[in-house]
Formats: structure tokens, sequence, C-alpha cells
């Protein structure tokens, strides 16, 4: 039994996820940044250069940062020049992010944009928040353009003994510890927990392949503590 899975588990049932993740969101936000920078030891700002890096599209093009939150991405590719529309469920977190880019309250289940009105899309950390992965993953094939390009980023455990065990200490252990003392611990629970709601590999491969993606790569990050997906869409 892995002892770092002994406290009951805090995972909302299919019924209320979308909500219950909405209402965690909303009440983080103010020190979300904050706290993704103190737990990962910055380690995230080159994870998210990493997926940006990755995308592969050219500078003026529109891109999407779906689930951005409060705009970590989006204020990068804005940096790097790119037309950027940012999409949260949460009206907390994207009112907490800077005033930097088109910013729209949405579900990722349901996308209130055109089919193919983005050449690219980002999404950084949120998959495994997502209620029906598989309805976000068609809309993504939706709303970007063939040719146009996807670059999706989210945690990972990773496989290695000695990694695991760090892990475990530091995500199950140590950050919900800091996340209550700084923001709230059981949204700093729900974040190791909620790793068990991202598909292997193989299966989500599979996914964007139904919805038309192509070229998939997947690469794991620093030893495996992140995951980013790249792909292309069919034409
Ligand atoms: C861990 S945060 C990541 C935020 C940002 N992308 C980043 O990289 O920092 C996950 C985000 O996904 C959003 N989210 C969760 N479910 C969503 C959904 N169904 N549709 C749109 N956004 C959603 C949350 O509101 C939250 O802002």
């Amino acid at each position: 039994m892995n002892p770092f899975r002994s406290q009951p588990s805090i995972l909302p049932d299919e019924a209320h996820k979308t909500e219950a993740v909405r209402t965690m969101f909303d009440a983080i936000a103010p020190r979300y940044e904050l706290v993704n920078r103190v737990m990962t030891f910055g380690l995230d700002t080159r994870w998210r250069k990493r997926c940006l890096d990755s995308l592969g599209i050219a500078t003026g093009s529109r891109v999407l940062d779906l689930a951005s939150g409060t705009g970590d991405l989006t204020r990068s590719l804005i940096l790097r020049g790119f037309d950027v529309v940012s999409a949260d469920l949460s009206f907390g977190m994207l009112h907490a992010g800077h005033d930097m880019a088109a910013t729209v309250q949405a579900d990722a289940s349901r996308l209130p944009f055109d089919t193919g009105s983005f050449d690219g899309l980002v999404c950084g950390y949120a998959l495994r928040n997502f209620t029906d992965l598989a309805l976000c993953v068609a809309e993504m094939g939706r709303i970007v353009r063939p040719g146009g390009r996807i670059a999706l980023l989210d945690v990972a455990e990773p496989k290695s003994k000695l990694m695991k065990t760090g892990y475990d200490l530091w995500f199950r252990r140590c950050v919900p510890v800091i996340g209550g003392l700084l923001s709230d611990a059981s949204a700093y629970q729900y974040l190791p927990e909620s790793t068990i709601y991202l598909p292997e590999p193989k299966s989500f491969r599979a996914l964007l392949h139904e919805h038309r993606f192509s070229g998939v790569n997947h690469h794991m990050l620093s030893g495996g503590l992140s995951q980013l997906y790249t792909a292309t869409r069919t034409s």
C-alpha cells in the first residue's frame, strides 16, 4: 500500500466535477501563480517555455490559450508576438490575471469559437480537470484549422522509483501543507490526486488521432514531473 495515498480521496464525482473545479480555481486564483512557482521550485517556467517552443507556428498567428487560468502562457505568447485569445471556466482565474489578451469565460467542452478559427492552441495543466476529456479534444479538433498545431502540457508522475518517492513526499505531503499556508490545502491535495484522471499516452494519442490530429509527439519533462503532447491538425 502506498502510505501517501492513505488519506480519503477528495476527488469529486463526475456529476459535480465541473462545478467543483470551477469553485476550487475561483478560490485559489489570487495566489495561484505564487504557489506554482514555490511548489515546482520555478521549474514550471521552464516547462511552459518548452511548451511554447514546441508549438511551431509563425509569429502573428492566432492562438487559443485554452484553460488559460491567470494567463501565464498567454502573457508569454503575447510577448512572442502571437494574437492570443484566452479562455477559462473560472471567472476568478481570468480576473486575477493580467489584462493582456481577449478573455472569454467558457467550458472547454463547448467553445464559443468558429470552426477552424485558430492557427494554434496551447493548454497548460488543465487536461486532468476536464470532466469529459474526449469532448474537449473534439472541440480542439474543431476550432484549430487544418495544418494548425497544438501543445498540451500537464503534470505527470515519475516512473523511476527514486523520483517517485521524492515526488510522493513533496506533492502528497509537503505541497498540501504549503498550499494550505499560502492558499487552500484541499486544492493542493487535489493536485497530485487528480493525475489519476490523465489517460495513458497510448490512449491519449488514439484520442488525438480520432479527432483529426496527426504527428503526435509525447515528451516527459524533468524526469517525468511534467508531460507535453504536440500534434498537427490534419487537412
Ligand atoms: C491548473 S490551472 C492551469 C492554468 C493555466 N493554463 C496555467 O498554465 O497556469 C487549470 C485551469 O483549467 C481551468 N479549467 C478547468 N476545467 C475547465 C473547463 N472545463 N473549461 C475551461 N477551463 C477549465 C481552471 O479554471 C483553471 O484555470
